[in-house]
């Protein structure tokens, strides 16, 4: 059961967001510097929401899900960095703000996503010392943050992100599509979902619903991306909009057309409901949250 809103939830998450960031030598400053500005820029903090309230929902302590939220929006913050980065996506504006490496120059920016992505893993270890004498909370802590590591690495993120510009200015069929939308957005969503879901020591029932629930909305939250690329504006997005089509990526409304992509798009948010149906008056955080996403686009 959630008792909070996506609201109260992130307002939570906010109020903790730096204070896992480890003090850095003065002599390294604009690392930290760099890092906490790309941190505190904002953003939806979608993953760290939905990992608190699985977390929650499961019937763990919303408290003890915060280290790992932190990770988990600090991972995605550096993938949103490198993103940007001239090599990868070259973009100039991110989060309503300059991108990292617009501010800081490429060489910081790279090292600042490094940095977010180590201090992550740092994050979840210090907590897991704090469990050596309960072997069951211990278990479930280990087991969320192999949930983040492998979500955000070779076979989830990463994978994805080396898909997405390797299929730029070629044919990409749509089952590749797919493969590259799961890996770089969804498999994140997936991993906020089952982490939280681990922490608050889940049945096998609630992880296969919201296993279910997060693919879906993983990949509608992409298809969405994709389709705002094209049809959103600047102020709403925080991003530059029509990048996708100059950069000749592979997208939802590239390879299947604008009208299938929304029609997929409601497929999809109704399928993530569904997966949750059994849960209908517990879950209605989660119910909302797709139909929110969803109605992005009108
Ligand atoms: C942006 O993620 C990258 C995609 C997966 C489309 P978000 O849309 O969650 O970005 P922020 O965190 O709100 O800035
Ligand atoms: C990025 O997808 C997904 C990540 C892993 C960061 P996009 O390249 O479409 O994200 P935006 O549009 O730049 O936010
Ligand atoms: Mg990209
Ligand atoms: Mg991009
Ligand atoms: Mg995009």
């Amino acid at each position: 059961m959630n008792d909070l809103t996506f609201n109260e939830y992130k307002d939570m998450f906010e109020e903790h967001l730096t204070d896992f960031i480890p003090d850095v030598d003065q002599k390294s400053i604009s690392l930290y510097e760099s890092m906490k500005y790309s941190i505190a820029a904002g953003g939806k903090r979608i993953r760290p929401v939905l990992l608190m309230a699985a977390c929650d929902f499961c019937g763990g302590k919303v408290a003890e899900a915060l280290p790992y939220a932190c990770a988990i929006e600090y991972i995605h913050t550096y993938s949103l960095i490198h993103d940007d980065l001239p090599c990868m996506d070259d973009d100039d504006l991110r989060r309503g703000m300059p991108t990292n490496h617009k501010v800081y120059g490429e060489a910081v920016a790279t090292l600042a996503g490094d940095g977010l992505q180590s201090v992550a893993h740092e994050v979840m270890y210090k907590d897991m010392l704090l469990y050596f004498d309960d072997p069951d909370a211990l278990k479930r802590r280990v087991r969320a943050a192999l949930e983040i590591t492998k979500g955000s690495g070779i076979k989830g993120m990463v994978a994805g992100q080396i898909a997405d510009i390797e299929a730029e200015d070629k044919p990409c069929s749509k089952e590749m599509l797919d493969y590259i939308h799961i890996n770089k957005t969804a498999a994140m969503i997936v991993a906020a979902v089952r982490a939280g879901a681990r922490l608050g020591n889940c049945t096998e029932d609630e992880l296969q619903s919201l296993t279910s629930f997060a693919e879906n909305l993983g990949l509608a939250f992409q298809v969405c991306d994709d389709i705002l690329d094209v049809e959103g504006n600047e102020e709403f997005m925080g991003k530059q909009t029509g990048k996708d089509a100059a950069s000749a990526k592979a997208t939802y409304p590239s390879i299947h057309g604008l009208e299938e992509s929304k029609k997929r798009l409601a497929e999809l948010t109704k399928a993530a409901t569904d997966a949750l149906a059994q849960y209908y008056d517990n879950a209605e955080l989660f119910v909302k949250l797709a139909i929110d996403l969803e109605n992005r686009i009108s």
